[in-house]
């Protein structure tokens, strides 16, 4: 069996990944495909516990390192206990972030050094990169003010400045420009509608 596809979605807070991810897996699903739908930090129970200790906001403060190195813990466990054995099940996986997101939030939003992110990358998942990536691109006024409409509380990472996530932003916005071939770059303002509609047509080319 062939390994299947890889799909992740990027973006700053707001733009509407998780809407367009459940999207797409309704419509593969719908054409018969096997989908993995799943998110990071987070994915399997142990992920997960690993995500609610990252996010959550705390009077003594994170190190960035910490943070990183968080986000790393939980990816080898999630690429190795789901994402992994999805792909060798011959599954489309679609993946809410990935490391471009740790590339982003951690080096371009905390200014750690891309070296050590590379070389965790390649201890939590040596030789496996997403097939594609859908860079929902918003301007950070716009996402903070959705996502702080959520109904949720919110977490550590919605409490940083506008400052942050112009940095986190503009850090996509070079991966993709490094990466051509692999992101695919959408405007986060389009209607859900017309996101799907973007998404599906890249999809039909892989
Ligand atoms: P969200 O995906 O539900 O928006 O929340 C996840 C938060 O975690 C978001 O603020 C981005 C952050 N994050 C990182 O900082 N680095 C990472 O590697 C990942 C996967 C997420």
């Amino acid at each position: 069996m062939t390994r299947g596809r890889f799909i992740t979605f990027e973006g700053i807070e707001g733009a509407g990944k998780s809407s367009l991810q459940r999207a797409l897996a309704e419509a593969l699903t719908a054409r018969g495909h096997v989908v993995c739908a799943t998110r990071e930090p987070g994915g399997t129970p142990l992920a997960e516990e690993i995500r609610a200790l990252a996010l959550a906001r705390r009077s003594d403060g994170m190190p960035p390192t910490t943070e990183l190195l968080l986000m790393f813990a939980a990816r080898a466990a999630h690429v190795s206990q789901r994402l992994a054995p999805a792909l060798a099940r011959g599954e489309w996986v679609l993946c809410d972030r990935f490391t471009d997101a740790s590339r982003a939030y951690q080096g371009g939003g905390r200014g750690l050094d891309e070296g050590i992110i590379d070389a965790l990358a390649s201890i939590a998942h040596p030789a496996l990169a997403p097939d594609l990536t859908f860079l929902l691109d918003l301007a950070p006024e716009a996402g903070l003010a959705r996502a702080r409409n959520r109904q949720d509380n919110g977490d550590r990472f919605e409490d940083e400045a506008l400052a942050f996530f112009a940095r986190v932003r503009a850090h996509y916005l070079l991966l993709a420009q490094r990466e051509p071939q692999r992101f695919r770059v959408l405007d986060a303002t389009q209607t859900p509608a017309e996101l799907l509609a973007a998404a599906l047509q890249e999809l039909a080319a892989l």
